[in-house]
């Protein structure tokens, strides 16, 4: 096992590369098996849960080469299994993708229910009622989904709850489906365009992506040969910029699109930081004091649940009290018991937490509860006084590339350590 040791105080200053989009890449990478030719897709980050799809897709019989780090060939013309390996699967989340893309090219699909991160329940209603809605059979049986859905058609489905998940993966399934397939109150998350757009450039017939209603007019099949380069990942983009902010440093975020952080610049600005953006590029510059405010995270275009646990530690640092709504998951505040070890003043009830801020925070030993809330420990350790060990990293090493180079880069002082030592 690893930690990461952390001495703080320190500010973060200079210039990050962002890499591409996590959330993007897990959907892409996957879709890539409804094509029976060649992929090529760029800017893929070379992170844990994309090693761990990679090698789904090799097992599944895809030909995976990489031409550096981040550029990713996927050959899927010998794919001849339906059958995801249950090991592989059940270590991340994002495998439910490997359903929709396996039903559209083999009209059935057999992969282990999700796994991921411990914040709550995560089911995948939505996903199975609009799979049924196509016409396929979906069993659960042992912890496996198995998918028979040999006639997929078009269908009119109205999700019940906005889902990032459910809308990328029933645009999967509808891709090559007889007919048109309408998917209402879908998510708009940068990630779903992404999604739309690498399918289109191989040939589909997707509308709307990006809006609340999205329409998808089934193909005969999808040619290979074309390149698609992922998106940034916004939320790296935003933990870098709240920790900007929280380390009292001045931060230039490269490698961007500055409209999907809007979200939070606006809230960085109400919070007395300087936000200064161009077209691929923003600048944070931190403020004097830390103005308090309420937050409410919401689908996008609201403010980004995946960053709730970064910001309440740079809320932890402004003047007066503080609330966070969590508007998308049941229960994502279990980060905020390791929190207080450090000295923070958090009380959380149901979906509300209530920050009691102008703390300073002192180094102690903490664990990161899921992928996110090790991103904001990190960040703790920044701003803390002292030394801070962080255990459970294998959470931050799913989602974040070169993190620990990164911050160091910008004057933070991170080691990654063997727990045995
Ligand atoms: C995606 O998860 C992201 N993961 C999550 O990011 C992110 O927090 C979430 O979207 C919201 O933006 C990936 O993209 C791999 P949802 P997903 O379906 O698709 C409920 C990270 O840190 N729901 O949009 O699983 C669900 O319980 C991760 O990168 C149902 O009720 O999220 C939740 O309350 C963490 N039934 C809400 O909808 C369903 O069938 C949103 O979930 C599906 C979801």
């Amino acid at each position: 096992m690893e930690k990461f040791v952390i001495n703080g105080p320190c500010s973060l200053n200079g210039e990050v590369n962002i890499s591409g989009a996590k959330n993007a890449a897990v959907a892409v990478l996957p879709a890539a098996l409804i094509v029976n030719g060649i992929s090529r897709v760029e800017n893929v980050p070379d992170i844990k849960d994309v090693r761990v799809l990679l090698d789904i897709l090799s097992k599944l019989g895809a030909k995976i080469t990489k031409e550096d780090d981040n550029t990713v060939i996927c050959d899927t013309r010998e794919v001849n299994c339906w059958k995801a390996p249950y090991e592989l699967v059940k270590s991340m989340r994002a495998s439910y993708y490997l359903l929709g893309a396996l039903i559209a090219r083999f009209g059935k699909a057999e992969v282990s229910l999700p796994g991921g991160c411990d914040f709550g329940f995560r089911p995948i209603d939505q996903h199975i009622k609009g799979f049924e809605a196509m016409g396929a059979t979906v069993e659960i049986e042992h912890g496996i989904v198995k998918i028979d859905a040999s006639e997929l058609k078009g269908a009119q489905i109205y999700l019940d709850v906005v889902s990032v998940g459910a809308t990328i993966n029933l645009m999967l399934a509808a891709v090559k489906a007889k007919g048109q397939t309408i998917i209402e109150n879908s998510a708009k998350e940068p990630h779903v365009v992404d999604v739309a757009n690498f399918l289109n450039a191989m040939g589909a017939n997707i509308r709307g992506a990006g809006t609340d209603v999205i329409k998808i007019k089934g193909v005969d099949h999808l040619k290979g040969g074309g390149t698609h380069s992922i998106i940034p990942d916004m939320i790296e983009a935003g933990t870098f910029m709240i920790a900007a902010a929280a380390t009292k440093g001045d931060v230039v975020v490269k490698n961007i699109i500055p409209k999907h952080m809007e979200s939070l610049t606006a809230k960085l600005i109400e919070m007395g930081v300087t936000v200064i953006e161009d077209e691929d590029f923003i600048r944070v510059i931190s403020g004097k004091k830390v103005k308090n405010v309420n937050i409410m995270t919401l689908p996008y275009p609201g403010f980004p649940t995946d960053l709730q646990p970064q910001v309440t530690v740079l809320l932890n640092m402004a003047e007066g009290v503080s609330t966070i709504t969590e508007g998308v998951w049941d229960s994502r505040f279990q980060y905020a018991d390791e929190l207080k070890r450090m000295g923070a003043k958090i009380k959380v009830e149901g979906r509300i937490a209530v920050i009691d801020g102008a703390n300073v925070l002192s180094g102690a030993p903490v664990k990161a509860t899921d992928l996110r809330a090790g991103a904001a420990m990190v960040m703790a350790g920044l701003v803390a006084k002292g030394r801070t060990e962080v255990t459970n990293i294998k959470y931050i090493d799913r989602g974040y590339e070169n993190f620990v180079q990164k911050l160091n880069a910008l004057g933070a002082d991170i080691t990654r350590v063997s727990t045995d030592d």
